[in-house]
């Protein structure tokens, strides 16, 4: 009963003009024009704000993602704060893995420790597939955060196979992905066994945000660019297509995004991806170019450009807000996570600038 109500006023709220699904932000997903460039941070919701901070001091990082109430205010404090075109709900891309029964806990400083990491056909078979009860927490956030965003976007999002299978495989975070690339060319049918179990995941937990009212998905396969194509090609595309298109009549933009990814753009646009997230090393004309003209992209700001004096930042924001236009439609973000020592006055302001940058452009037609 809840969840019908609560799915038809998502619903109502999407078909309205100047619902979420007519912002900004789900306009560049889908290539249309709007009033001015989108703007939002990955990992805007987290340690670069006081206010996170101090939520967080008494509760660790798992739990903090398990109860509602605090997903639902960590969520909206960079929006309150910035004005950010998008909320992302906040969560991990370990949550649906440790709901599907693997034993795990993300670690301050270091990120997510795997108890037993997976080393044989048995232990694949012990990563449970979740139903909505599992991640039942997410399911309430996302209604609730649906409910008190009104017409801001909320972006669910989740790991991709390959990042999920590293964290998985290695057992904890890895610079080299040694164990995991010696299991994927050692044995693949186990390799492929994971992968594609960790894709039913992904796409079950993925399908729980979107019926509570998620308007756009990040799949996030942050390390993808470890791999060659080739490589990436024979044994990461097929399961995170799988995932994406799998997703194809859910009727939100997804979003495809990867570090170091300039030799996979174009494969990674072909999984299935409406908008494909582009780090610092390669331009978004250049991108754009790699990608084709039927996608949006998204990115490109260096994290650390955010640490340089103000005119720095302002030169690159315009510098990207430029080079987008090459795009058929553009969604300004940094190349990878906001990083804590980031201050965060200096994210409002480029929120500020992007809008006002591209807000004149529109202007000047
Ligand atoms: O973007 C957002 O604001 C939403 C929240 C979000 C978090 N993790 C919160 C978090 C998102 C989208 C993620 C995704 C995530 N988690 C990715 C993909 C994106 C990326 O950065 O490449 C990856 C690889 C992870 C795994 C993970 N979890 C890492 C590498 C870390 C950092 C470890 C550390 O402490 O430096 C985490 C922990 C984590 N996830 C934190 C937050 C806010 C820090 C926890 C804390 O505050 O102690």
């Amino acid at each position: 009963m809840t969840t019908d109500t609560t799915g038809t006023v998502a619903r109502d709220g999407e078909s309205r003009p100047g619902g979420p699904a007519d912002s900004p932000f789900i306009r560049a997903c889908r290539r249309r024009p709007g009033p001015h460039t989108p703007v939002w941070f990955m990992r805007q919701a987290g340690r670069s704000l006081p206010e996170y901070r101090e939520i967080r001091a008494t509760v660790p990082m798992l739990e903090s993602c398990r109860r509602p109430d605090l997903v639902t205010e960590i969520t909206l404090q960079p929006v309150r704060r910035h004005g950010v075109d998008a909320a992302i709900l906040f969560s991990d891309i370990v949550v649906p893995v440790a709901a599907a029964g693997v034993d795990l806990d993300i670690v301050p400083g270091t990120g997510p420790v795997v108890a037993e990491p997976i080393r044989t056909a048995a232990d694949v078979q012990r990563i449970r597939l979740i139903t909505r009860e599992d991640v039942s927490y997410v399911d309430e956030a996302v209604r609730q955060l649906v409910a008190e965003l009104g017409d801001t976007p909320l972006i669910g999002f989740a790991g991709a196979p390959f990042t999920l299978a590293s964290y998985l495989v290695e057992g904890g975070p890895s610079r080299t992905h040694a164990k995991t690339k010696a299991l994927m060319y050692g044995n693949p049918e186990l390799w492929h066994a994971l992968c594609g179990r960790l894709a039913e995941v992904t796409l079950a937990f993925l399908r729980v945000q979107i019926d509570a009212g998620v308007s756009a998905v990040q799949l996030f396969d942050s390390w993808a660019g470890a791999l060659s194509e080739a490589d990436y090609r024979r044994f990461v595309l097929p399961h995170s297509t799988a995932v994406l298109s799998g997703l194809a009549d859910a009727g939100v933009p997804r979003i495809h995004f990867g570090v170091g990814t300039a030799e996979l753009l174009g494969a990674m646009g072909e999984a299935g991806a409406d908008v494909v997230g582009v780090d610092w090393r390669t331009p978004l004309d250049v991108a754009t170019g790699r990608i084709g003209p039927d996608k949006a992209v998204q990115g490109n700001l260096d994290p650390t450009v955010l640490l340089a004096p103000w005119p720095v930042v302002e030169a690159e924001v315009r510098r990207i807000l430029e080079q987008g236009k090459a795009a058929p439609g553009h969604v300004f973000n940094l190349g990878h996570g906001v990083l804590p020592e980031t201050d965060p006055e200096v994210l409002t302001r480029v929120v500020a600038l992007v809008h006002e940058v591209s807000s004149r452009r529109a202007d000047q037609g």
